[in-house]
């Protein structure tokens, strides 16, 4: 008797909270895959998943620390473990820090480099063999409009979502022949926690917020469009022609105003 085979899975990181949780409640309205929450803080992932089993999903959580070298692997084998092929790979975990580069502390900066790109680039080369055999499959990697310019105060995560944004379209261009869609998603500020973690409260930036069920959704559409690039929320989408159309030190200047913090008021 052959071994039956693997059910399907949307394997979606960071969806504990923000753009992550509103692509898995989303996803589970939509679709009839299986999904895996994964994160660090298990108890919300539990939460999360409890309520969208009532639709009768399958969902799964493994909690997860993806800054910590070799969790791509540790996330697959997991994935596997359950009896689960990945379909759909949804890189959404990330996080940046809004500081001068050299004020900040140095495993925070290589703990964003792992997480934002290398345990993503690791999860897209681990899934790919298996997507290529079935000739389909979805990868959504999170970018964002910081990929496009240079980012003072933000000089080492905007580095990492250009890295994102290229290695995406990269691969979408690659994989098209093999039934493979591959999207990044360039959401501007949205209305996440991203904020709190990055310390990005008083920045202008932070006044003009998408909400992340908007993220979510023009994220979805694109993916299932087979959009290589989506720049999310109305006020953003210019921003790719702008930045052609300026000097590059003015744009850099112009990104360094937005997310430069008010100064706090004090007392007399
Ligand atoms: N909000 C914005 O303005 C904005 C704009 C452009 C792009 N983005 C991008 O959108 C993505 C989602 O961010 P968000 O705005 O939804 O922020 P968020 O609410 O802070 O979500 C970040 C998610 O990543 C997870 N995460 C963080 N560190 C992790 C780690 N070491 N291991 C595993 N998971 C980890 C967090 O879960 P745990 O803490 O439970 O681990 C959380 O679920 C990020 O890639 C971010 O760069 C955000």
């Amino acid at each position: 008797m052959s071994p039956s085979a693997p059910v399907l899975a949307t394997v979606i990181t960071g969806a504990s909270s923000g753009i992550g949780e509103a692509l898995a409640r989303q996803l589970a309205a939509a679709e009839e895959q299986a999904l895996v929450l994964v994160a660090r803080r298990a108890a919300r992932l539990e939460a999360l998943a409890s309520e969208l089993r009532q639709s009768g999903r399958r969902v799964e959580v493994i909690a997860l620390d993806l800054e910590q070298p070799g969790s791509a692997g540790k996330l697959v084998e997991a994935v596997t473990a359950r009896g689960l092929a990945i379909d759909t790979l949804i890189n959404n975990a990330g996080f940046g820090i809004n500081d001068p580069f050299a004020d900040m502390p140095l495993d925070r900066i290589q703990g964003m480099m792992q997480l934002n790109m290398v345990a993503l680039t690791e999860l897209c080369h681990a899934v790919l063999p298996g997507m290529r055999q079935r000739r389909a499959g979805r990868i959504m990697n999170i970018a964002s409009v910081a990929a496009f310019q240079a980012c003072p105060r933000f000089a080492v995560y905007g580095a990492t979502k250009s890295y994102v944004l290229m290695f995406s379209e990269a691969l979408a261009a690659e994989e098209k022949r093999n039934g493979i869609r591959v999207t990044a998603v360039c959401p501007g500020a949205t209305d996440t926690p991203f904020h709190d973690v990055a310390g990005n409260h008083g920045t202008f930036a932070a006044k003009l917020m998408d909400s992340p069920e908007l993220v979510a959704r023009s994220a979805l559409r694109a993916l299932n469009g087979g959009t290589p690039v989506i720049v999310t929320g109305l006020m953003n989408k210019p921003l790719p022609l702008f930045v052609r159309l300026f000097p590059r030190s003015v744009v850099t200047w112009m990104a360094g105003l937005l997310v430069q913090r008010e100064k706090p008021v004090t007392g007399a």
